[in-house]
Order: structure tokens, then C-alpha cells, then sequence
């Protein structure tokens, strides 16, 4: 028998097999299920800054009176976060396995009392979503990255462990998880999501892409966990994104990730992507020799294997060579 226990931002789980963030736990009796299939911990969908302020923004844009504005934001933004705590205390009551609180946050202030709530509510952890997408020409990556260190530092007051998940659109992601572990937070996930677009060529518009990952995704995640797990020590690293079975679970803790996070797979299979992954995984470790997730962790990260450069390895310089040759 194998054990699959392990521990992730100072909590005892029973796999090393995460749900991540999504509308998937909006239903408590669903996401009961995931449990029963074997997570190890559940994140629950993120209240959403974004989606808070344009749905006040659509309101007021149906709005005669400028006066009722204020009464307008202040009900919208009460009425959401109420329901948020709701979910997270009937998530707390009702399931046997941590249970992460998730925000979307893009900037400081409004999200600090809210942090506070949650832990109130009993949250066990946060995991923090910071999305940006710079516009402007004159945008000076390195002072933009201050945000996300006075978020964690803003945050960290709170006292919950900090997940601080990231998308994999930053110049040089060693650094950047480096200087949140010194601002203070626990893990980071690599990587979120973002939303997609796509054109409509016979009506030539933007439309909406898919929102799920696709296979080829989860190179990149294997990439950025072995070399992070490598090179910034002192910080947790949670996987998401192309974690579908249990060959990518065994790949992204081999390369050394914490914990795996998984979504798209569970929209698609329901609770048996996450029992099929586990049971994969206990017969790989059965194959290999390892009793315990901690035997093989990090085996394959930039650190341990023989020639790192496999990791920093961007271009396809046999290929093109050959093609020149022929
Ligand atoms: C329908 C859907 C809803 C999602 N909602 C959230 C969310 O509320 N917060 C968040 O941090 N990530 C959200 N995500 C991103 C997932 O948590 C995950 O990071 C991403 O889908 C990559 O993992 P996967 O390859 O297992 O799908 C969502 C993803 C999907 C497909």
C-alpha cells in the first residue's frame, strides 16, 4: 500500500491532488463528491473583483440618479461578498478536507477586508489571483511588479497561509516568486488560466475562446515547476493547468511541485478524473519503488537532474539545423 498523504501550505492533506478554483464548487453536494473521489483539498471558486465592479458599472449605466450610485456599488459588492462567506461556511461544515478561500484581486485595498472574513469564516488558506494585463507602451515591468509584493504583504497581515496564484506571462517568474516568498507568501500556482479569445470570421468580431486547457498546456507547467522548484527555495509550488490523469501528476511531482491542482479534466469526467489520477498514481509509485509522494518529490527538478539545461532548452536548434541540411 502506498500513502498519498502530504502537506501543503501548513495543512494535512490526503493526496497530493487539488480542485482548483472554479464554478465547480459552487454546489456543495458536487464538490462532496470530488472529495469522496479523492481530493486532497477543494479551492473554491474566486469572488471576483472584476466581475463585481462591471456588474455595478452595468447597473449605474441603467441608472438615472447619479445619487443612488454609491448605495448601487455598496449593495452590490455586500450581496456578493455574503454570499462568498455562505458558500465558504457550508463548504467548512460540510466537507472533510481543507477548504481554500479563493479572490480574484487586481488591486490593494478593497480586498484586505475581505481577506479577513474569509479567515473568519473559517477559510484554511487563501489563494490570491492576480491577473493583469498591461496596455500601455510606457508599462515598467519591474516597479509593476510592486503591486503584487504590497498585495502579499497587505495580505499576509491576515495570517492565513498565501497561495499566490500567477499567470506565465511575466519576464522572469524565478525572480518575481523569489520576491513574494520575501513579502511573505506560503505557495505559489503556476499557472492560472486566463480568458481566451478568438475571431468569428464570418461575422468578423472578437468572440470568447475555449475556456478549457488543452494537452500541449501542460509543458509549459512542467517547465516552470522543475525550474522554480529548482532555483527559489523556501516556497510551496501548487501546479494547475494540464493536469489531466495520473501521468501529468506523477511528472509535476517528480519535477517537484507540492500539489497538483485540477479543473478542465473534472468538468470533462466528473469525480473519476480525480479517482482515476490517484489510482494511477499509487500504481506507478507500486512500479517504482516509492511508498510515500516525499520519496520521489523533486527527483526531476532543475536542481537534481544531471544537465539543468534540458530545462532552459527554447529552441528547436536539431530540428532547424536538420531542416537547413536537407
Ligand atoms: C470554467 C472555469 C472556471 C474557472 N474559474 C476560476 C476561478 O474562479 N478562479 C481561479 O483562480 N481560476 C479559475 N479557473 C482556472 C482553473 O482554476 C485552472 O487554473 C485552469 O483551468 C487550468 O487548469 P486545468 O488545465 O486543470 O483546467 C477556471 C477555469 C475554468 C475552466
Amino acid at each position: 500500500m502506498v500513502n498519498l498523504q502530504t502537506t501543503f501550505a501548513g495543512l494535512q492533506l490526503s493526496s497530493p491532488l487539488i480542485l482548483s478554483s472554479s464554478g465547480l464548487t459552487r454546489s456543495i453536494d458536487r464538490t462532496k463528491a470530488l472529495v469522496e473521489a479523492g481530493a486532497g483539498a477543494v479551492i473554491l471558486k474566486s469572488l471576483f473583483e472584476e466581475q463585481i465592479l462591471m456588474h455595478t458599472g452595468h447597473l449605474l449605466a441603467h441608472n438615472e440618479y447619479p445619487e443612488a450610485a454609491d448605495y448601487i456599488a455598496s449593495y452590490t459588492r455586500v450581496e456578493a461578498v455574503d454570499e462568498y462567506l455562505e458558500l465558504l461556511r457550508r463548504a467548512k461544515a460540510e466537507l472533510s478536507v481543507p477548504v481554500i478561500a479563493s479572490i480574484n484581486c487586481s488591486g490593494l485595498e478593497s480586498w484586505t477586508d475581505f481577506a479577513q472574513k474569509l479567515k473568519e469564516a473559517g477559510a484554511d488558506a487563501l489563494e490570491v489571483n492576480i491577473m493583469r494585463l498591461e496596455t500601455s507602451r510606457f508599462y515598467d515591468p519591474v516597479a509593476g511588479e510592486e503591486l503584487y509584493l504590497e498585495i502579499v504583504r497587505r495580505l499576509r497581515a491576515v495570517g492565513l497561509p498565501l497561495i499566490i496564484k500567477l499567470s506565465r506571462h511575466h519576464t522572469a517568474l524565478p525572480t518575481l516568486v523569489d520576491k513574494l516568498r520575501a513579502a511573505g507568501a506560503t505557495a505559489v500556482t503556476l499557472f492560472n488560466r486566463s480568458y481566451q479569445l478568438d475571431i468569428d470570421l464570418e461575422r468578423e468580431q472578437i468572440v470568447g475562446g475555449d475556456v478549457f486547457s488543452h494537452a500541449g498546456d501542460f509543458a509549459e507547467t512542467l517547465r516552470f515547476t522543475g525550474l522554480i522548484r529548482g532555483v527559489v527555495p523556501g516556497i510551496e509550488l501548487a501546479a494547475s493547468t494540464g493536469i489531466y490523469g495520473w501521468q501529468e501528476l506523477a511528472k509535476i511531482l517528480l519535477a517537484g511541485a507540492d500539489v497538483a491542482q485540477i479543473c478542465t479534466a473534472v468538468y470533462k469526467h466528473g469525480p473519476s478524473a480525480i479517482k482515476d489520477a490517484l489510482t494511477g498514481l499509487g500504481r506507478w509509485m507500486m512500479d517504482h519503488g516509492y511508498q510515500s509522494v516525499d520519496e520521489f518529490r523533486g527527483r526531476l527538478s532543475y536542481a537534481s537532474v544531471a544537465d539543468p539545461s534540458l530545462f532552459e532548452r527554447l529552441q528547436f536548434m536539431k530540428y532547424y539545423s536538420g531542416r537547413t541540411q536537407s
